[in-house]
């Protein structure tokens, strides 16, 4: 199967996993149920579930035991956007070519759907392994997985690099504390994408290190795309607004390092990040199409 035509594959087996998970409700409380499945259906490239069926295949597991985890962090993610567009955060209208959750629903419904949808992410997960595990190992990895998807979502991961990038509008961050947000920010959430379906297809310490080194470096990497993007692509292409980061003084890879240095260095992260994957032999062929198609992406 080509490259682009696998990617769509996964990517709609997590589009239909999420589809049934956020449903709409006729409660009093409806409104919270169409604002979450609004975010969640309006697109998006589903990287990091793609990311976990794609190590899911790596070890030859069919997908359906790692869908539950890899649509989780989907739906983290999609919550960590909902709540960065924010008037108090990034304050934009638009996202995933649609107007932002805010704009539709408000911001109060916009940040309880975030919160509904990180909550729904660990429910969903907690339910799954509680009817799924066999085995107290089979229970501990699976425990070990959803641990590892917090501790990357929470202050630990995703939600220190925000308070790092709000902290510094209008300041010059030291090119290593722009790496360590950046790690934060994007990269703890894409680590966590691929290294708890690893640790559920009980892979080995050396294949964990392997995959954790490409995780890292395709995460890195993921943020200075974005960076560069956020330059030199436009609305109609990205779904999202061009120029917010200068708009709001934010140090990028763009602002410290430049847009010519900044592609150098993605491209130099990226073969780093395949090369990484060698243990895997001609079987990380998807893992590495994937780094290439980050780097080259448009949107
Ligand atoms: C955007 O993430 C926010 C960053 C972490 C840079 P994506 O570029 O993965 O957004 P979607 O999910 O495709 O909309
Ligand atoms: C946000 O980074 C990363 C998140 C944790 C949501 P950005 O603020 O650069 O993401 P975009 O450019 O708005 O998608
Ligand atoms: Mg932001
Ligand atoms: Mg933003
Ligand atoms: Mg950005």
């Amino acid at each position: 199967m080509e490259f682009k035509e696998k990617y769509q594959s996964l990517a709609d087996l997590a589009n239909s996993y999420m589809d049934n998970e956020i449903q709409e409700n006729e409660g009093l409380e409806k409104t919270i149920y169409s604002a979450m499945r609004y975010s969640i259906l309006a697109g998006g490239k589903r990287l990091r579930p793609v990311l976990g069926l794609a190590v899911a295949e790596l070890f030859d597991s069919p997908p359906g035991p790692v869908l539950p985890y890899a649509c989780a962090v989907e739906l983290i993610h999609t919550y960590s956007l909902i709540h960065d567009d924010l008037p108090a955060m990034d304050n934009d209208d638009f996202r995933r070519g649609k107007a932002t959750n805010h704009k539709v629903f408000g911001d109060a419904v916009a940040v309880l759907a975030g919160d509904g949808l990180l909550n729904h992410a660990f429910e969903s997960m907690l339910k799954y392994t509680l009817s799924s595990a066999q085995t107290r190992e089979d229970y501990k990895k699976k425990v070990n997985a959803m641990q590892l998807i917090a501790q990357s979502s929470g202050v630990k991961g995703m939600i220190a690099g925000q308070v790092i990038d709000i902290e510094s509008e209008g300041k010059k961050l030291s090119p290593h504390a722009l790496k360590y947000m950046h790690k934060c920010k994007t990269g703890a959430l894409i680590r966590a994408s691929v290294i708890a379906p690893a640790i559920l297809c009980d892979a080995t310490q050396d294949q964990i290190k392997s995959l954790g080194d490409y995780a890292d470096n395709i995460g890195l990497a993921f943020q200075i795309k974005d960076d560069i993007m956020d330059v030199e692509s436009s609305l109609e292409v990205m779904g999202k607004p061009q120029g917010s980061d200068a708009e709001l003084g934010k140090s990028t890879y763009v602002t410290i390092f430049g847009a010519e240095e900044s592609k150098k260095m993605l491209f130099e992260i990226t073969n780093n990040a395949i090369d990484s994957l060698s243990i895997f032999g001609t079987k990380s062929e998807f893992l590495i199409g994937i780094a290439k198609y980050l780097a080259n992406r448009n949107n």
